[in-house]
């Protein structure tokens, strides 16, 4: 990268993004970070350095802006929503934020010569999975809007390769979690959706128990399987794929998961030999729409990029995403 060349991260203030954001300041690269906030926390970026734009994806002249005062070598892309259920409720609110917001971004880049992309993709592409582990060659048939919306991108971003050049790099992430080993920044949504933040609200008493749905699944103990990734895994990912376009690599589309599975059962365990503490649990139907086992098979991004899960063991996970919720925060950033 040449000294003056800077990377434009969107959604930069949220979870994934705060980590990844974090890790290429340390890097030492250039970071500029755009994010509205409608989700993101401003004192997620613990980075010097790093500048914010409060301001949205699909904003024409900000962006024009930016790439004007910047020479922006490429675009790390997590802006997005990501609320599943959400998603079948409204999914106009989806496909105008997480598909066509993103086409003006992709038209700015187009306009100022802006050729390497790197886009937070999901295993939610693959809807119920045809086989397991999933290979990127799978079938991608999703079954919700937010899977959807962001299969749509991928196929945009398919098209752009072949019109104009642009290299991409889908990365297909799997269950994220975990945060930042110091307690300095972590995962807080609101609502918060994601298992193994809720077991540990559920030992500190933020919320009264937590749901499990489905006891009977064809699994070895009838919960769930899942694969678990932890967040700075993914920022390194990010960080990898980065370098494989400056490099001059094709655009490719890859999982970014362990390959390994974890049920349901098995995190409430580790998060009750983390904590020492009982996790408050409820035991319900099957939800409709959850497949059994989601497991990625992780060879293309380690053949690619380089890359590998340094975090296998989930109580590595759970332990990181407790010390986030005894760090300065306390596992919540502050409402203004
Ligand atoms: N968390 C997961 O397990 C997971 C799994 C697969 C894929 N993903 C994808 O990874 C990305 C990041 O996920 P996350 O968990 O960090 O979510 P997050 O909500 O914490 O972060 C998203 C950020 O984007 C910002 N944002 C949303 N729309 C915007 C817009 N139009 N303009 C500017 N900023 C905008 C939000 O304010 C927020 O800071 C998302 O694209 C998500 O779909 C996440």
């Amino acid at each position: 990268m040449k000294s003056n060349e800077a990377i434009l991260v969107t959604g930069g203030a949220g979870y994934i993004g705060s980590h990844t954001v974090r890790l290429l300041a340390e890097q030492g690269r250039r970071v500029v970070v755009l994010d509205n906030l409608v989700f993101g926390h401003r004192e997620a970026i613990v980075s010097e350095g790093v500048e914010f734009v409060e301001g949205a994806v699909g904003d024409r002249e900000l962006l024009r802006g930016l790439f004007k005062q910047h020479q922006f070598s490429a675009v790390v892309h997590f802006a997005a929503f990501a609320y599943v259920g959400e998603s079948v409720t409204d999914p106009l609110k989806y496909y105008r934020n997480n598909t066509a917001e993103p086409l003006t971004l992709l038209e700015v880049m187009q306009e100022h010569g802006c050729k390497c992309f790197v886009f937070s993709s999901t295993c939610a592409t693959y809807g119920v999975p045809a086989s397991i582990p999933i290979v990127e060659s799978n079938p991608q048939d999703p079954i919700n809007p937010y899977g959807r919306s962001k299969l749509m991108l991928e196929w945009v971003l398919r098209d752009c390769d072949k019109a104009w050049g642009l290299k991409s790099a889908c990365l297909r992430y799997f269950n994220a979690s975990g945060a930042a080993e110091d307690g300095a920044i972590g995962e807080d949504h609101e609502p918060e959706t994601h298992l193994i933040p809720r077991v540990l609200m559920a030992i500190t008493g933020e919320i009264s128990h937590v749901d499990v749905f489905g006891t009977d699944y064809p699994t070895p103990d009838g919960t769930c399987i899942r694969d678990y990734i932890h967040v700075n895994d993914l920022a390194d990912a990010h960080a990898k794929a980065l370098d494989y376009l400056a490099e001059g690599g094709e655009s490719i589309r890859c999982n970014l998961g362990t390959g390994v599975g974890v049920s349901v059962r098995e995190i409430i365990d580790a998060a009750e030999r983390v904590t020492g503490k009982k996790v408050p649990v409820e035991y319900g139907p099957r939800r409709e729409g959850d497949p059994p086992q989601l497991l990625a098979d992780p060879t293309l991004a380690r053949e690619k990029l380089g890359w590998e899960a340094g975090h296998k063991n989930v109580q590595d996970m759970v332990k990181s995403a407790w010390a986030w919720m005894g760090g300065p925060y306390q596992g919540r950033y502050p409402r203004s």
